[in-house]
C-alpha cells in the first residue's frame, strides 16, 4: 500500500489565530504543513513571507512544505531555508534556470520540489524530472484557497504517476487545489502521494474527522 500524507494549507486558517490552528493540525495528524507564499506578481495576492515561515518552522513539529507562488524564485529562496522546511517547492514558469535553483536547492540540505500550472504540460518536466524530489500539480489556478478543483488535471496526474513509476523515480507526487472530502479518492487514485487541502479542512467544524476521512479515502485507492 503507498502511504498517503495529508497536508493541510494554513492559507485557509485563522491567521489571527495561527499558532492555535497549526497546533490543532498538527495534534489531528496532518503529516505536513503546507505554507503557500505569494509575491502579488506570480498571483495577484500577497501572503505571508520568510518573517512569518520562520517562527512556524520553530513552532511546528511538523514538517513545512513551503510553496512559493513568486516570480523569480532564485532571489529569495535562501530566505525560506530555515528549521523544519522540508521541501521548498518553486513554480516551473517562474524560475528561468530551474536546474541550477533545484541544484541549490538540494545543496542546502532541502527536499526540492517544482509546480505546475493546470495549463502547464508535463513534457516541460522531461529534462528535470529525475532531479526533483517533489512535483506539485496544481489541481487550481494558483492565488486563492476555496476554489473548485479542475477536474481535467486528474488525468495528468494519472499520466506523471506512471511516468515516475515506470522510471522508478522517488519523486514524491502532490497535488494542490481545491481538494475536498468528495474529490479526494478519485486524486489519490489517479497517484498523488500528498493531498494539500486548505478550505476543507479549515473551513470544517471538525478538523480531526477531516483528516481522518480525507486519509481514509485516500488510502481506500491505494495499491
Ligand atoms: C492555491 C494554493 C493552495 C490553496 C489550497 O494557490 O496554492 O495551496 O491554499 O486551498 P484549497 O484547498 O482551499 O483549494
Ligand atoms: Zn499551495
Amino acid at each position: 500500500m503507498r502511504v498517503k500524507k495529508i497536508s493541510p494549507s494554513i492559507l485557509s486558517a485563522d491567521f489571527m489565530k495561527l499558532g492555535e490552528e497549526v497546533r490543532a493540525v498538527e495534534s489531528c495528524g496532518a503529516d505536513i504543513l503546507h505554507v503557500d507564499v505569494m509575491d502579488g506578481r506570480f498571483v495577484p495576492g500577497i501572503t505571508i513571507g520568510s518573517v512569518v515561515v520562520e517562527q512556524l518552522g520553530r513552532f511546528s513539529h511538523i514538517p513545512l512544505d513551503v510553496h512559493l507562488m513568486v516570480e523569480e524564485p532564485a532571489r529569495i529562496v535562501d530566505q525560506y531555508l530555515v528549521d523544519r522546511v522540508q521541501t521548498l517547492v518553486v513554480h516551473l514558469e517562474a524560475a528561468g534556470h530551474l536546474h541550477r535553483l533545484i541544484q541549490f536547492i538540494k545543496d542546502k540540505g532541502v527536499r526540492a520540489g517544482a509546480s505546475l500550472n493546470p495549463a502547464t504540460p508535463l513534457s516541460m518536466l522531461e529534462e528535470i524530472l529525475p532531479d526533483l524530489d517533489q512535483v506539485l500539480i496544481m489541481t487550481v489556478n494558483p492565488g486563492f484557497g476555496g476554489q473548485s478543483l479542475i477536474s481535467s488535471v486528474i488525468p495528468k496526474i494519472a499520466r506523471l504517476r506512471r511516468w515516475i513509476d515506470e522510471k522508478g523515480y522517488n519523486t514524491e507526487l502532490a497535488a494542490d487545489g481545491g481538494i475536498s472530502l468528495e474529490n479526494v479518492s478519485e486524486v489519490s487514485r489517479a497517484g498523488a502521494d500528498v493531498l494539500v487541502a486548505g478550505s476543507a479542512i479549515f473551513h470544517s467544524k471538525d478538523y480531526g474527522g477531516t483528516i481522518r476521512t480525507l486519509r481514509e479515502r485516500a488510502e481506500d485507492v491505494a495499491s
